[in-house]
C-alpha cells in the first residue's frame, strides 16, 4: 500500500516528491489588477513547504470571470511577470505549482468584473446575469488556453481547470443552472460540451509541452432538486478521462461524504469515482475536512485517492506538510481561533477578516 509521503510520477512522467496538496484557496489579497502582493507571497511561502502540490488560488481568465476583488489575474500578457511570482514562490519550497483557472460565472461580484456584467449559461435575475452568448462561450473557451499558455510562461508546473463549487464550468453541467435550448443546454452530452471544449482548449495550449499537468476540479453533486446527480458526474469523468488529463480533483465538504443520488448511496462519492478511474493513469485528489496531519494520513489510507488536498488545516497550520513528514502533531491547531491576529497565523488581513465566515 502507497503511503502519504512517497513520490507520485504523473502520467505524463513528472513526479510530485509526496501525495500532499494544498487545495486551492481565494485570498482575496492580490491588488486591484490582479496582481500578487507581498503579503500573499508572505502567506504562500511557509504553506508550501513540504507538499508535493500547491493548488494556487482560483485565478480569473479574463476580466468577466473574476468573481472576488483581489482575486488573481491570468487576463493578459502583463499578468506574466506577477503570476511568475507566485510560481516561483511556490517552486522555491520544492511543491509543484497548480494555477487553478477560473470563471465566476453567474457568482461573479458585479464590482469585481470592472463593470462587464454577470454572465451565466441562462439568466438569473436573482443574481443579476445575463445569458452568456455563443460567441461569448467561444471566447471564454479560447481565454483558458490564454491563461494556459500565461501559466506556462509565468513557470506553474501545471493549471487546474475550476470546474467546481457553483462557478461557470459547474453552472454549464448543471440542469438547474443551464436551461439553455442550443447545443451547450438540454441532454447531458449538450451540458458537458462547454467543460470539455475548456479542457480541450487547455491542453491545446499545453500540446507543444508534455510536462505540464492539467488537472480538472469537480463539485460531485448539487444539493437541488434537478441539480447535478453522481450520474451527471461520472459521465463527465468518462469524458475527461478519455482526454487522459493528468488529474480530477474531487470537491467536497467532506472526504468520507457518501453519494446522494445516481450511484450507491452506502459508498462514498470519492470511492465512485476512484474505481470509475481504476482502469486509467489519472490521478484523483480527495479533499474535505482533513484538519490534522493523522487526519490526512487516515483519509490517504483508504485508499480512495492519489492525494489528500488541505484547505483550512494549512490555514491553521503553515507548517502542516511539515508535520506530516516528521510525525510532529504536538500542538497542532484543528481550528482558527477568530481571537488570534492575522499575524498570528501569517495571513494576509483580508484573508483574515473572512474567516469568521468559514470556521463559522
Ligand atoms: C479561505 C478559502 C478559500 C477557498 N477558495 C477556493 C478556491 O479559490 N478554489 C476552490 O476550488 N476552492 C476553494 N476553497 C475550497 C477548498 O479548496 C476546499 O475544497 C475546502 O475548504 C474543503 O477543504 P478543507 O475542509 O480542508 O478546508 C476555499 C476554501 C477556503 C477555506
Amino acid at each position: 500500500m502507497a503511503n502519504i509521503l512517497d513520490r507520485y510520477t504523473f502520467n505524463n512522467g513528472v513526479v510530485a516528491k509526496n501525495r500532499l496538496a494544498v487545495a486551492p484557496m481565494t485570498h482575496w489579497s492580490s491588488d486591484t489588477n490582479g496582481h500578487a502582493t507581498a503579503e500573499e507571497l508572505a502567506y504562500i511561502k511557509p504553506r508550501a513547504a513540504g507538499f508535493g502540490l500547491f493548488i494556487a488560488a482560483a485565478t480569473a481568465v479574463n476580466p468577466q470571470s473574476r468573481a472576488f476583488v483581489g482575486e488573481p489575474n491570468a487576463c493578459c500578457d502583463d499578468d506574466i511577470e506577477h503570476l511568475k511570482k507566485v510560481a516561483d514562490t511556490i517552486k522555491s519550497q520544492g511543491a509543484l505549482a497548480i494555477l487553478q483557472i477560473h470563471h465566476g460565472g453567474k457568482e461573479t461580484l458585479p464590482d469585481a468584473t470592472d463593470g462587464l456584467g454577470v454572465v451565466a449559461p441562462s439568466a438569473d435575475a436573482e443574481r443579476n446575469a445575463r445569458e452568456i452568448s455563443l460567441s461569448e462561450i467561444e471566447q471564454t473557451i479560447a481565454d483558458f488556453g490564454q491563461a494556459t499558455r500565461r501559466a506556462m510562461a509565468a513557470g506553474f508546473d501545471g493549471v487546474e481547470i475550476h470546474g467546481a463549487n457553483n462557478y461557470l464550468l459547474q453552472q454549464f453541467v448543471s440542469p438547474h443552472h443551464n436551461h439553455r435550448t442550443d447545443q451547450y443546454g438540454g441532454s447531458l452530452e449538450n451540458r458537458l460540451r462547454f467543460p470539455v471544449a475548456v479542457l480541450e482548449s487547455v491542453q491545446a495550449a499545453c500540446q507543444d509541452n508534455p510536462k505540464f499537468i492539467v488537472g480538472y476540479r469537480i463539485t460531485p453533486e448539487e444539493p437541488f432538486a434537478d441539480g447535478i446527480t453522481m450520474t451527471d458526474t461520472l459521465a463527465l469523468v468518462d469524458e475527461l478521462a478519455r482526454r487522459r488529463l493528468q488529474y480530477i480533483h474531487i470537491s467536497l465538504q467532506g472526504f468520507y461524504n457518501k453519494a446522494r443520488r445516481g450511484a450507491d448511496t452506502n459508498r462514498t462519492r470519492l470511492d465512485i469515482i476512484h474505481e470509475k478511474l481504476q482502469n486509467t493513469d489519472i490521478a484523483l485528489i480527495g479533499v474535505g475536512g482533513l484538519r490534522t496531519p493523522q487526519q490526512a494520513i487516515d483519509a490517504f489510507n483508504t485508499g480512495t485517492a492519489e492525494f489528500t488536498a488541505i484547505g483550512l488545516g494549512v490555514l491553521a497550520n503553515p507548517d502542516f506538510a511539515l508535520r506530516v513528514k516528521d510525525g510532529n502533531f504536538a500542538n497542532i491547531r484543528n481550528t482558527i481561533d477568530l481571537n488570534q491576529s492575522a499575524d498570528d497565523y501569517q495571513m494576509p488581513q483580508n484573508l483574515w477578516e473572512k474567516m469568521a465566515w468559514f470556521v463559522r
